[in-house]
Formats: C-alpha cells, structure tokens, sequence
C-alpha cells in the first residue's frame, strides 16, 4: 500500500454538491443521489455532512440527516473514490460524520447497508455499529438492506454486553430512501 497524505477533512459547502454527485455516482450507481436531490436535501440538513479531500480533489463524503427523533441521526451516504480507498480515509470520515452528529446532539446513528457489503459493514462494526435487523427488498426485489445502529455515550463494556438500540426504524422521516449500499 503506497503512502497517502491524510485528507482534510471539513463540512460541505454548496458548491461541493456537484463532486459529491459525481462520487456517489461512482460508488452507488443508479441508486446514488443526483446533483438536484443533494440541493433539495442540502438546505435543511447540509451542516451534518462531510467531505474528506487533499490538494488534487474532494475524494469522500458522507451524505447525513436527521430523523422525525431529533435524537436519531442517519448515515444516508458514504463513500471514498477507490483512488483513496484502503488509506485509513473511510476510518477518518466515519469518526468525523460520527463526532459531527454527536456535536448536533445525536444520540443514536442509524444507516443500511446492503449485507453482501463487507467492507463497510466491517467498518461500521469496527465503530461499535450493531446489527438492528433486515429490511427485505428495500430498494425492490432482491435488493435488501441491512440496518445498523450505534448508540452514542454509552461505551460498549465488552463484546458480548451490548448496549440496546431503540429499534424505531420508520422515524427515518426523509423521502427517497439512502443510497447507502
Ligand atoms: C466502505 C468504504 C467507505 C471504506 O473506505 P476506505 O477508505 O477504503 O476504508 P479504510 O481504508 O478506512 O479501511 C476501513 C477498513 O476496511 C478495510 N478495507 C478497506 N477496503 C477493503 C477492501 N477492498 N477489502 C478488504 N478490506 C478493506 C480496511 O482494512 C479497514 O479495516 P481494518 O480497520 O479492520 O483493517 C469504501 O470502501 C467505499 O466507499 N465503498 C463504496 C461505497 C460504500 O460501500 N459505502 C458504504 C455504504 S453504507
């Protein structure tokens, strides 16, 4: 593994939606956000996001929102181009996503991922994120999605004393769904 520069990493501005478009584009496809949704979604929920970059470009995001529970914060995206990827930086920009929405009084981050997604699960879990249940055909046949949850403030003691998350997966009150594979 060559040696990267650690990235930068910052809130989103709004004229960083149209790289963050192109990122999600890599990652996700077509269930990735276009450019107009991200403005759509910027407005009310924009200081909750992040971007990780380095002198040449903006590299990662995480796309984040809050729930009809004020307490409950989503990782609705995230992800780094593959030309980052494997450096530490989706370490980096989870603690940073995950501090930015404690600082935002959150108490619980919620997000799907999709179960064959191994990389990212492996990372979330890394975070303390637990398994919260399956949501079948999430985005339509075959399609399903796995939730994760991490309470916030509550320091897990060991591996097997889990603390427990509030299972409310329908406060996820934003239209549209996550793009989060
Ligand atoms: C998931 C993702 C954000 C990880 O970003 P990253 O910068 O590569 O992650 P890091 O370098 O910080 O590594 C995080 C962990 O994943 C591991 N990892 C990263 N890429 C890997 C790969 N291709 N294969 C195996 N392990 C990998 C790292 O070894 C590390 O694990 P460790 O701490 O146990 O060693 C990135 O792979 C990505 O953007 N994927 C596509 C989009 C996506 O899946 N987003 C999440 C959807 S919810």
């Amino acid at each position: 593994m060559n040696e990267l520069p650690s990235p930068r990493l910052r809130g989103v501005k709004k004229n960083d939606l149209r790289r963050i478009a192109e990122l999600e584009a890599k990652a996700f496809g077509s269930y990735g956000v276009i450019d107009n949704d991200l403005k759509v979604m910027f407005d009310p929920s924009g200081p909750l996001w992040m971007l990780a970059e380095d002198d040449e470009a903006i590299w990662g995001y995480s796309v984040n929102l809050r729930a009809a529970d004020p307490t409950v914060g989503w990782i609705a995206g995230m992800a780094i181009h593959p030309a980052r990827q494997r450096h530490g930086w989706g370490q980096l920009l989870l603690q940073a996503t995950i501090d930015r929405l404690h600082d935002y009084d959150m108490r619980v981050i919620r997000l799907l991922v999709k179960p064959s997604n191994k990389v990212a699960r492996r990372l979330y879990e890394n975070f303390g994120f637990i398994d919260t249940g399956e949501r079948d055909n999430h985005f339509g046949p075959e399609e399903p999605r796995m939730l994760m949850s991490l309470l916030l403030d509550h320091p897990v003691a060991s591996p097997r004393i889990r603390p427990e998350v509030p299972a409310d997966p329908d406060a996820f009150a934003v239209t549209g769904g996550t793009t989060c594979e």
